[in-house]
């Protein structure tokens, strides 16, 4: 897999920030698997002293007594290691955490907009989590499935060589079939991938649109595609897994059949009278488990995969780009917003070109222009949701780059095209504008937002629990409670993306009733969809395709032939066909 050997590199770096706790664990876990070997020597010995014309029962007791000492050691280290290495855990684990919050404080709101949450919660929950495993299991145990045959070798070979040969000769025959099963790869891991990801993806887009695929009764096409994928990949798993398995069976049985090979030559070289009967019992013994530890070794390998995938999203999560903070935050000598010559790209796309214009402190400024032509982007660049890509946006004379975030939040109330409500109570929800507000004054602000009657008719009143687990409200009922928020927060700059599906005109107006009270004496942007509502405004701001094609009040532009008065007219049509036309909605 691509990026495993830096996504190692960098968990090694982890790893060593607890380096203290790491090499003791490290020590700890070798010293536990040499003394291992102890138990063998003592069985050796006493098979030696029983061999002798008049074995002594004391000695024998002695060896017993060693080798159980022996156990107790090595049980007690490998206890001691695992410990200190999850105490390395939980120390790295937690400054890994804290360095994510830290980061996610530093990123610019628009990544919480285009990023899907659930993938950051993984990332911070199960993500950081696979990484104990790594560090509080695998480090002491693949430490030890390392030095386990490094040591049991030279011992072999200090006892009798000749056997020693023998008992690692099957170790390259296990490396070779190893190595076969991943005989491919470099072809199948990618199909596997892309499969992987066509099944994903076909799941996402059933259970995303399932309302889609009702309404339109696409049942049977989209849950073909969906079963197809599924097969796909399912053929492929099971084909790839027979090609590979018949290695991998031979691989199991060869780790444990060293004695296949220990055993004739063995009793060949006693038979000869050049082995020692106890020597060859040893050379069983050890034998039998001499190639375990390679079976947790290739288990390992074949965990790392999923190991540097979490790693790389946690390192992708950390190397977001920040927004940077001003050294000395300056202050601003009023509210009137300037865009200089700014341009935008959310990604590659140009989405604004050259923007330039003025929203005066204590009027109202209101942006216009067909759907996609960037006014919600202008207006989100006013709180850095993103930094221009080039230009300047200035609040009373300062870059707002110069000015500390936590102050420009303070300045500005935002109400969104799409509100977001938590999963509190309603009351929760509108105290957010103001941390601490008392319940009058909470009431007193829903009740200028135009949504106190509606919030009193809900089961619970403002007890009432809104959001995704909450009473479900509509898009004009949320915008109100959103313009509570504002009204309560009280900033001097007001940015209002009206809601584009709102167009009861009965709610229509009791969000103008709502915005005329929240605007008196603030610098207003407002983006209009519907052009009734601004046509008194001091300045209208015509945005197409990113740029700035006409600027005015509603009567120049409208004496100016051009794209306003277009949409001016076809805003009266449809007015008068909604009055005429039966009105749905009057
Ligand atoms: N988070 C984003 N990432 C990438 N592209 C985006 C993102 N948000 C908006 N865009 C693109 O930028 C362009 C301008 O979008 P924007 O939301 O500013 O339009 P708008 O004028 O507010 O439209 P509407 O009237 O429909 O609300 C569109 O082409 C849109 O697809
Ligand atoms: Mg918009």
């Amino acid at each position: 897999m691509a990026g495993m050997g830096a996504s190692m590199k960098r968990l090694t770096k982890l790893c060593l920030t607890e380096s203290n706790k790491m090499i003791v664990a490290i020590i700890l876990a070798m010293l536990s698997f040499t003394i291992s070997i102890v138990p063998y020597y003592m069985v050796y010995k006493v098979l030696v002293e029983l061999t002798k014309v008049n074995p002594q029962l004391d000695q024998i007791i002695n060896y017993a007594l060693i080798a159980m000492v022996a156990i107790i050691i090595k049980i007690t280290f490998f206890a001691a290691a695992t410990s200190m290495s999850h105490r390395a855990a939980f120390e790295i684990l937690y400054k890994l955490r804290v360095q994510i919050a830290e980061k996610l404080l530093t990123l610019p709101l628009g990544y919480f907009a285009k990023k899907d949450l659930g993938a950051t919660k993984k990332t911070i929950n199960e993500d950081v989590e696979k990484l104990e495993l790594y560090i509080a299991h695998n480090v002491p145990e693949i430490i030890g499935a390392l030095t386990l045959p490094i040591v049991t070798t030279i011992f072999l070979f200090f006892m009798d060589w000749r056997m020693a040969l023998v008992t690692i000769a099957i170790i390259p025959l296990i490396f070779i079939f190893y190595s076969l099963t991943f005989k491919g790869s470099n072809i199948l891991i990618p199909k596997y991938q892309r499969l992987l990801l066509k099944m994903n993806t076909a799941i996402i887009e059933y259970t995303n649109g399932m309302q889609v695929i009702k309404a339109f009764a696409l049942t049977a096409s989209s849950y073909k595609k969906l079963s197809d994928a599924c097969l796909e990949y399912g053929r492929f798993e099971a084909d790839w897994g027979r090609a590979t398995f018949k290695y991998f069976n031979v691989v199991t049985v060869l780790i444990s059949s060293g004695v296949v090979l220990i055993f004739p030559v063995g009793m060949f070289f006693y038979l000869t009278g050049t082995l020692a009967l106890e020597m060859f019992i040893l050379f069983l013994l050890i034998g039998l488990g001499y190639s375990q530890p390679l079976m947790k070794i290739m288990q390992f390998m074949s965990m790392l995969d999923l190991l540097a995938k979490g790693e790389q999203e946690i390192h992708q999560l950390l190397s977001e780009k920040s927004l940077v903070e001003p050294e000395i935050s300056q202050n601003p000598v009023d509210y009137t917003i300037e865009f200089i010559n700014v341009d935008f790209a959310y990604e590659k796309q140009q989405i604004l070109n050259q923007v330039s214009f003025t929203a005066k402190q204590n009027e109202i400024t209101a942006l216009v222009g067909p759907s996609g032509a960037g006014k919600t982007t202008v207006a989100k660049l006013i709180p850095r949701f993103w930094d221009a890509g080039a230009g300047e946006i200035k609040i009373g004379g300062v870059n707002i780059k110069n000015i500390a975030t936590v102050k420009l939040m303070a300045m500005i109330s935002l109400v969104f095209q799409d509100v977001f409500l938590f999963n509190v109570s309603i009351k929760d929800n509108i105290r957010f504008g103001k941390a601490g507000a008392s319940d009058e004054e909470i009431i007193a602000a829903a009740q200028a937002a135009q949504c106190h009657d509606f919030i009193m008719q809900l089961p619970n009143g403002y007890a009432t629990v809104a959001g995704q687990r909450g009473t479900k409200l509509s898009g004009g009922e949320k915008q109100r409670i959103a313009i509570a928020r504002a009204i309560l927060k009280d900033a001097p700059v007001i940015i209002f993306d009206e809601a584009t599906s709102a167009a009861d005109p009965k709610n229509e107006d009791k969000i103008q009733t709502a915005i005329s009270k929240l605007v008196k004496n603030k610098t207003v942007i407002v983006i209009a969809h519907n052009l009734s509502t601004i046509v008194d405004v001091n300045k209208i701001i015509l945005i197409e395709n990113g740029q700035i094609a006409q600027h005015g009040q509603h009567p120049e532009l409208l004496a100016a032939s051009g794209t306003y008065k277009n949409m001016w007219e076809t805003h009266v049509r449809s007015k008068e066909l909604n009055l005429t036309g039966g009105g749905v909605n009057v």
